[in-house]
């Protein structure tokens, strides 16, 4: 990243055309931790005003703030459960009463709940396809209303390189991330009319409070650069989907940010 100071990275200077006054404004869901921690600090530094959502973790959600108001950048937080619909319409009212503007949305929040197939209870199947899955539908529909009228605007899911190629003990987090897939590209061609792109970002194995718990040595094995992804690394491919002009014309795609793990 270039620079910290918002306004000033060509990519994104002057917003995305046909959007109202002031800095380009990017959502991004689940910034509180993680990967949604580091898509937040790189689009502030690229110049983008940045909703924090998060679900739980006041205290973090406030420090991304601090950190993204301390390198020069703006964002503020907002409380909302995503797979709940009357959250996410009071996420929506805030970010537009605040900011009345839209550019970029990022589908990042989600949850695991891993167990094998045989033993997986219902309940750990539903709450990773409400968020995972629904939360994703819920918030591009609200997006939707803002970017289609505004005729401009990106929405990016963060889905997974499980969605391409499975994982045992990971089957609602694998049907989830996958749905998402589909619901990327049918959203694509659905607001493709209207200038919005819609595209999906699939990591490999990020190194997060998600991962941590995870056999390292086996994952290592199956990816060719040898080490686990960094958050900064799944950033970067967020900022450039959501730059203008740069990505422009790409919509429906997919992007790997996986260590060359699943090559197609
Ligand atoms: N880490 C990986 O290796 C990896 C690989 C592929 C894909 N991904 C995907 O990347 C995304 C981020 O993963 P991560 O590893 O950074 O996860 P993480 O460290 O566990 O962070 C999850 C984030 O989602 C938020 N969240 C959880 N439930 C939410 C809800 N109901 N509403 C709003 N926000 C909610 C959390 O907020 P609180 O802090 O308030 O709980 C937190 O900010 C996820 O979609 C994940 O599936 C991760």
């Amino acid at each position: 990243m270039s620079s910290a100071i918002p306004g000033s990275d060509p990519a994104v200077s002057g917003g995305h055309p046909g959007a109202s006054s002031g800095a380009p404004v990017a959502l991004v869901t689940g910034a509180s931790r993680g990967i949604g921690r580091a898509i937040a600090e790189c689009l502030a530094a690229a110049g983008f005003t940045v909703v924090v959502n998060y679900a739980s973790s006041t205290a973090a959600a406030a420090e991304v703030v601090t950190a993204i108001e301390t390198a020069g950048g703006k964002a503020w937080s907002h409380q909302a459960n995503v797979g709940d619909e009357e959250q996410v319409e009071a996420l929506f009212k805030a970010v537009l009463a605040r900011e009345g503007r839209l550019d970029v949305l990022v589908n990042n929040a989600g949850i695991t709940r891993d167990g094998l197939l045989l033993r997986m209870k219902t309940a750990d199947w539903q709450s990773v396809i409400d968020l995972n899955l629904t939360g994703v539908f819920l918030c591009t529909r609200a997006a939707s209303k803002v970017m289609l009228k505004a005729r401009c605007g990106r929405i990016i899911n963060i889905t997974s390189v499980v969605a391409l190629m499975g994982n045992a003990g990971q089957a609602n987090y694998s049907a989830a991330k996958a749905g998402l897939l589909g619901l990327t590209r049918s959203n694509a061609a659905e607001f493709a009319p209207r200038g919005v792109t819609v595209n999906a970002v699939a990591p490999g194995f990020i190194a997060s409070d998600m991962t941590e718990k995870l056999d390292k040595e086996a994952i290592l094995k199956a990816i060719p650069l040898g080490r686990m992804g960094r958050a900064a690394e799944v950033a970067g491919a967020v900022r450039f989907l959501a730059a203008d002009p740069a990505a422009a014309y790409i919509t429906g795609q997919v992007l790997q940010v996986d260590g060359g793990m699943v090559m197609r």
